[in-house]
């Protein structure tokens, strides 16, 4: 930790003096925190921030380039294609060389959750969160294919030690927790638009996350690459934590990438609707890259083709698979910056924390599809939304835990039907109860008609709520 005589140096030779503004009015501890915070910037990266929001605010950075894009090609896997790709999903998952990683470091602001979202309730019975299912298709590849599929899940450091908690009080929803690697991504501050640090109380700086692009710095850094690699692994399957529709290492995605020789593979679903905020998989001078919807105009974002399809009608939902010594290439890569114009808390003369009301500060992040542009081999697989993907990023409307509870219902309801259970539903396919299966109970269609059809099976009652689960 830097002496106050270190500190003042330092923040007065990086245009920073202003962190130290408090001082004289705190007590011991406050001035420990306070030099602990000054120690955690790291002001060789502060001074590219600057450059970044100086670029950006003095429109040097021109966003979405202007040379011109066109729609990626996808492919949709189907047939004699799609069996190849499984098999050889299967074969990796078989040898043990898939892993899983999470990202759940995001703050989960839109949805108005305090905790890690992996913790926010979605079961429609059982009130069970976000990891618990993406912790149970883990287990339940576990038990198929006789191996694990090791499970990284990204934190940041405001909900690392509750996310641990959190599965710990879970027992790891039935994994052995060996196979969980918990790793923290990186913090930044944000800036004022003078490129000023800002505090957000007396003693404390506002860090925000380094935006999931930060995830494969710290993947190195915290030793959870060299875990992929000292296991063996060969690809790792990503996803982000809002989607427990998610088909985690799906073997047809999993093979066709392993197939491929790819170095990034990326799911991609017909947009709902024009404005769906999904990033959009592009080519463009010759690379394929992923333009985030924030970056697209009203107009491209509505452009149709003589048939009319959306010109862009592909979204990307973040989901994606890597090759291992992908990973490794990439750890040190200096992907871009992005900044944005956010609500940042701040200290005020009196030394009181006032939330904004308007956008005050910029916030940078780094975005992982962004190392898009150093694969060499990406294919872009189209998948079926209605199966893998309601995410639950609003509090309400659309892509709210109200939605992606009746999705999850809908996609159980139509397994229970190709089974045999003769479910009730309303006009738009939803069930008329509600109904939860466990993935470790049946992670699809088939593997819930086999359990439904084996002795001594569970026998749902149509006429109630429906809740299949499988003894740990
Ligand atoms: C994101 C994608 C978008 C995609 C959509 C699909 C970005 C910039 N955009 O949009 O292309 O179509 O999801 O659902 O990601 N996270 C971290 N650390 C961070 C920031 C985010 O772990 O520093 C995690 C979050 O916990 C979450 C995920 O990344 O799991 C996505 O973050 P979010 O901010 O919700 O992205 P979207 O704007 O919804």
């Amino acid at each position: 930790m830097p002496t106050y005589e270190e500190a003042q140096k330092i923040l007065a030779e990086n245009g920073q003096s202003h962190v130290l503004a408090f001082w004289d009015r705190l007590d011991e501890a406050g001035r420990a925190n306070l030099l602990a915070q000054v120690a955690k910037i790291d002001f060789p990266t502060v001074a590219r921030l600057r450059g970044v929001l100086a670029d950006a605010l003095s429109g040097a950075a021109a966003p979405a380039a202007a040379a011109p894009m066109e729609p990626a090609p996808v492919r949709v896997l189907e047939g004699a294609e799609r069996e190849a790709a499984f098999a050889r999903g299967e074969e990796e998952l078989r040898a043990g060389r898939v892993g899983a990683l999470v990202v759940a470091g995001g703050q989960g602001s839109r949805l108005g959750f305090d905790g890690p979202k992996g913790c926010y309730p979605v079961g429609p019975i059982t009130d069970e969160p976000l990891f618990f299912f993406h912790a149970r298709k883990l287990l339940a590849l576990k038990r198929r294919y006789g191996r694990p599929v090791p499970f990284y899940v990204m934190t940041s450091e405001t909900n690392d030690a509750a996310t641990r908690a959190f599965f710990a009080e879970h027992r790891f929803f039935g994994l052995d927790e060996r196979d969980v690697f918990f790793f923290v991504q990186g913090m930044w501050p944000a800036l004022t638009p003078e490129g000023r640090i800002i505090l957000d109380r007396p003693d404390h700086v506002f860090f925000g996350p380094d935006g999931h692009g930060g995830t494969l710095a710290a993947l190195e850094r915290s030793g959870a690459l060299a875990d992929m690699e000292a296991r063996g692994l060969s690809s790792v399957f990503y996803f982000q934590v809002d989607n427990p529709m998610v088909d985690v290492a799906d073997p047809a995605f999993v093979g066709f990438h392993a197939a491929a020789g790819a170095d990034l593979s990326v799911k991609v679903c017909a947009k709902r609707d024009p404005q769906e905020g999904l990033g959009v998989a592009v080519r463009r001078g010759g690379r394929t890259e992923i333009v985030e919807y924030t970056e697209f105009t009203d107009e491209q974002k509505s452009e149709r083709l003589p048939d009319g399809e959306l010109r862009y009608k592909y979204g990307s939902v973040a989901i994606h698979v890597f090759s291992v010594p992908f990973l490794r290439r990439e750890a040190d890569a200096g992907l871009p910056i992005h900044v944005a114009h956010k609500k940042v808390p701040v200290v005020d003369a009196s030394g009181a924390t006032t939330k904004p009301s308007a956008p005050n500060a910029y916030k940078f992040e780094k975005f992982i599809f962004d190392a898009l542009a150093d694969a060499k081999v990406c294919p872009c697989v189209a998948f079926d939304r209605e199966e893998e993907f309601s995410p639950v990023k609003n509090a309400e409307g659309a892509d709210s835990p109200a939605t992606c509870r009746a999705d999850l219902s809908r996609k159980w309801a139509r397994w229970l039907l190709a089974a045999g259970v003769p479910v009730p539903l309303d006009g738009r396919g939803y069930p008329l109860r509600r109904i939860e299966i466990d993935p470790a109970f049946a992670h699809d269609a088939a593997a819930l008609a086999g359990r439904l059809a084996a002795p001594g099976a569970p026998a749902p009652d149509p006429a109630g709520d429906i809740l299949l689960r499988d003894a740990d």
